[in-house]
């Protein structure tokens, strides 16, 4: 009987917890490709992944669709899910492979002059991807 009154109250925590996340998530403003993504594309990244510029691992980022097709390690993103998407991962300080973007010189990393994006400017990259990497 006790079980069965921990279970039920179990249930509903979890089901309250449930209907909370997806309150938080639908109260998330919308973020912009073009008003949000892009600028900080600009700031940190295009000087180098440009098709006119270095371009590293093939992946340029002048254009949405071009973005989309991703490097050599395939598409940039899978939409609707940010953690496993590279263009997100590699935000992250231990990212799954090579370096953490946007590219620092050892020496700067190891100085802590590094320039890297703030937490707020990464969460807008893994919204817009969980909201499904549209071009808007
Ligand atoms: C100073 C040059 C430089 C800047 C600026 C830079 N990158 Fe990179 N990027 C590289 C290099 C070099 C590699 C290849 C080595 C590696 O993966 O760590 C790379 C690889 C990548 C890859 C992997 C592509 C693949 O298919 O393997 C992604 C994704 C990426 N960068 C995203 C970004 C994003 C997003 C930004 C801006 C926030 C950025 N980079 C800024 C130099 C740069």
């Amino acid at each position: 009987m006790r079980m069965t009154i921990v279970a039920a109250a179990l249930m509903v925590a979890v089901g309250v917890q449930g209907v909370a996340a997806q309150d938080t998530a639908s109260a998330k403003k919308e973020v912009s490709f073009k008003a949000d993504v892009t600028p900080l594309v600009k700031k940190y990244c295009i000087s180098c992944h440009a098709e006119e510029e270095y371009n590293p691992s093939e992946f340029s980022m002048d254009t949405y669709e071009i973005t989309k097709k991703g490097g050599k390690r395939g598409p940039a993103w899978v939409a609707g899910k940010a953690s496993e998407s590279i263009l997100v991962q590699k935000l992250w300080e231990k990212p799954p492979f090579g370096e953490r973007m946007p590219l620092n010189s050892k020496k700067k990393i190891a100085a802590g002059t590094a320039k890297w994006m703030t937490p707020e400017e990464i969460r807008v990259f893994a919204d817009w991807v969980d909201q499904g990497a549209r071009n808007n």
